[in-house]
């Protein structure tokens, strides 16, 4: 093949062989929709002020001067023998085709291939999807793009699960006394707002992450993996660290941020959550240990059918979600636990400069804001209250 011109062959290498290369001219609104539609990037990723907080990296910044972007390759741990200028085009291909070869540090390997068997996207929607993130600079006519064209993913591994009982799948669910999945777990659909308002809206929120969604964007046998063995795959933005001090305290809570200047915390009250900052001199020893707050006890609870219904289930609730499209969440495109709207409510700790948070690494805290402004806004738009419901969280209240 003679990719003559085109950027992709000496940076793709296994894609390489299974493909064939084209030029296609993008288009960055079309590449917008497959965004926040049929890519399912929103529910990993942040960008323009919409998406999770939790899963994947902001793209926000740098984005709109997609250069900045695509640039981000320089900060990225990569193979040594890889060239050292690498055209912002190729990156952001490697990161949409082959998500673990240049891990995003502090990410796990969680991100599925885009044109593979989960999000299936062709040459076209590739082009697409460069033109919206890597867009040409304003003035410019928008460039032909070389984009590969492969070999088509196998089926939809969802589509070749044994059948389960999605409704039974459902009860156990939202059952209290056994799974009690949906004392930790939100899931976000019209029907469920009516029938289980307490649930629906608050009680998993500060737990486990969301999971309407999640059967679009993970394999059956990744969320079979997360129930049974929880601490396999910790979700990023929900793990949970015991922080010693040098006072010998033991601190828990949601490891929000760990970096130099020190460790955020964030642990629940009954009036929503609360803030714990741990400056680095104070942290003793021993440095944080992190585990997984959802139980490892399913194994022994469920049984296969259990788990197949439950499967049922939830990829039930993905696929019906998925018909309502990206803004028919009540609250927001993602419910996915978003911190800075607790901090811009004013509950940041006092003392702690604000900026500290975007600066510490690995934070996933987007602010929609530019930096420096005050965040004054309360922002309720992830998560406004259901009527008449009483701000502990029990209804009975
Ligand atoms: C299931 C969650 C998930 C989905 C869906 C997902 N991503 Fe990702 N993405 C991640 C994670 C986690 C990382 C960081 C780890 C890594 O580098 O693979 C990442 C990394 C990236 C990066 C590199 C970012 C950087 O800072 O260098 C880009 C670009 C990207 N994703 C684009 C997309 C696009 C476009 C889509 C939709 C087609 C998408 N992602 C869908 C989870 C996801
Ligand atoms: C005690 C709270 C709790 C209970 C009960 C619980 N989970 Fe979880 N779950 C979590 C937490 C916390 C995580 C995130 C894993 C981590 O990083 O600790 C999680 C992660 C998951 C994930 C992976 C999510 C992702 O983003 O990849 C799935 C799937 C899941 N849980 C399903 C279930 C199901 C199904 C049940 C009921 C059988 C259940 N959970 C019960 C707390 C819980």
């Amino acid at each position: 093949l003679c990719l003559a011109g085109l950027p992709l062959l000496p940076f793709l290498p296994s894609i390489q062989q299974t493909s064939i290369p084209v030029a296609l001219r993008g288009n960055a609104s079309r590449g917008r929709e497959v965004f926040r539609g049929r890519g399912h990037c929103l529910e990993c990723h942040r960008i323009g002020g919409r998406g999770s907080f939790l899963r994947g990296p902001s793209l926000d910044a740098g984005w709109r001067d997609g250069s900045a972007l695509a640039a981000r390759l320089r900060e990225r741990p990569r193979p040594a023998d890889f060239p050292e200028e690498v055209p912002g085009d190729a990156y952001l291909l490697e990161s949409l085709l082959r998500p673990g070869a240049w891990l995003v540090p502090g990410y796990p390997d969680l991100m599925p291939a885009a044109t593979g068997p989960l999000l299936r996207l062709g040459p076209r929607d590739l082009a697409d999807l460069l033109a919206f993130l890597n867009p040409a600079p304003a003035g410019e006519k928008e460039p032909a793009r070389s984009v590969p064209i492969l070999l088509p993913p196998g089926p939809d591994p969802w589509t070749t699960l044994p059948p389960g009982d999605a409704r039974r799948g459902e009860q156990l669910f939202f059952r209290p006394d056994d799974a009690s999945c949906a004392g930790c777990h939100i899931l976000r659909l019209p029907r469920f707002r009516e029938r289980f308002p307490e649930v629906f809206w608050e009680q998993g929120g500060l737990s486990g992450p969301e999971l309407t969604r999640l059967a679009l964007v993970e394999s059956p046998a990744r969320v079979l993996e997360s129930i049974l063995r929880p601490q396999l795959h910790p979700t990023p933005g929900v793990e949970e660290a015991l922080v010693e001090t040098q006072g010998e305290r033991l601190l828990s809570g949601i490891l929000l941020a760990e970096g130099e200047p020190g460790i955020l915390l964030q642990g629940a009250t009954p009036a929503g959550p609360a803030f714990t900052w741990v400056p680095r001199d104070s942290v003793g020893e021993t440095s944080p240990i992190r585990r997984t707050r959802m139980t490892p006890v399913f194994a022994d609870l469920l049984t296969p059918q259990d788990l197949t219904d439950l499967l049922a289930f939830l990829r039930a609730c993905a696929l019906e979600s998925e018909r309502l499209g990206p803004d028919s969440l009540p609250g927001g495109p993602l419910g996915a636990r978003d911190p800075s709207a607790a901090v811009i409510q004013g509950r940041w700790p006092p003392g702690v400069p604000l900026e500290l948070l975007s600066r510490i690494p690995g934070v996933r805290v987007d602010w929609g804001l530019p930096r420096g402004a005050t965040p004054a806004i309360p922002d309720r738009r992830q998560r406004p209250d259901p009527p008449g419901k009483h701000p502990s969280g029990n209804p009975k209240d």
